[in-house]
């Protein structure tokens, strides 16, 4: 364990945080462990997700570990932004208690072969377009959740499908976890903020400003009574080409129960995007 100057500790080990859980859990009324998980390159949005814990009280865990079995591209794997120092740095500056950076060998030794599957919510949206994805999510999320054996944990809303299928796994698989989402943080121009974003180019990153525009021109069609899926897709998928974002992934509109389309959209349904500007690829949502 290297303790530094603050009071953030670093655990790389499996088996010391193993130890460390153990004792906190074996304390007199011990606090809630609230576990933060992600790949590092910390921005804001993460760092909401930690405040929204601290404000829970308790132990704040972090984890930062790069997940190589939930890239399906590798060279998004190989380009994922590291910026390790920062991120210990942002995380003193919160009084985070615990970082957990576990090693690739002790998170996945020899012959590791077991996975978690949640069927069908990872039918549409990234799921359709990321083969795997979400299986090395669910694997990697529940090996955090059976080492850190938090009673909370906390991911962002940015992920939606990531979100829900979390819950889905924590509920079927009945973990006493309480999984709370955290609202997405954006920039001043609308922009999600993303690991990712210090990928774009300037010009890309601009045109990237558009996707919430298009969003909110989404919700303000719907509140005006247009509810046809198909029009209000196609109405953003004009506005996109019309911004240069015309390398669209998807652009579905879909219920948070299940995640499906229905051709008639109802308050409450999400429309979510993916799209690429050069290599970069980028997701946003908005609740209609
Ligand atoms: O959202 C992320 O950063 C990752 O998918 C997560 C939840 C940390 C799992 O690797």
């Amino acid at each position: 364990m290297l303790k530094r100057k603050s009071s953030l500790k670093i655990i790389n080990k499996v088996s010391t945080f193993k130890n460390l859980i153990k004792k906190l859990h074996n304390k007199k009324n011990r606090k809630p462990i609230i576990l933060i998980p992600t790949m590092g390159a910390l921005h804001q949005g993460h760092l909401s997700l930690i405040e929204k814990g601290k404000k829970i009280g308790g132990y704040t865990i972090a984890s930062i570990f790069i997940n190589p079995i939930q890239f399906n591209d590798k060279n998004d794997l190989k380009n994922y932004p590291i910026t390790l120092q920062d991120d210990i740095d942002k995380l003193n500056g919160l009084k985070v208690d615990y970082l957990f950076i576990p090693k690739i060998e002790d998170i996945f030794g020899k012959n590791f072969q077991t996975t978690v599957t949640v069927n069908d919510l990872q039918k549409n949206l990234c799921g359709m377009h990321r083969p795997g994805h979400f299986n090395g999510v669910t694997t990697i999320v529940i090996k955090l959740f059976n080492i850190v054996k938090p009673d909370i944990a906390i991911f962002g809303k940015k992920d939606l499908q990531q979100l829900i299928i979390i819950k889905r796994m924590v509920k079927d698989l009945n973990l006493d976890i309480k999984i709370i989402g955290g609202k997405t943080i954006r920039e001043r121009s609308g922009l999600a903020l993303s690991s990712r974003n210090k990928l774009l180019t300037k010009t890309n990153y601009h045109k990237a400003s558009k996707i919430y525009l298009g969003l909110k021109m989404t919700k303000n069609q719907f509140l005006s009574g247009k509810n046809k899926s198909i029009n209000l897709k196609n109405n953003l998928i004009k506005f996109f080409k019309s911004e240069g974002l015309s390398n669209i992934e998807y652009v579905q509109i879909v219920n948070q129960e299940k995640l499906e389309e229905n051709a008639i959209v109802k308050k409450g349904d999400v429309i979510a995007v993916a799209l690429k500007l050069g290599k970069i690829r980028l997701i946003d949502n908005l609740k209609l």
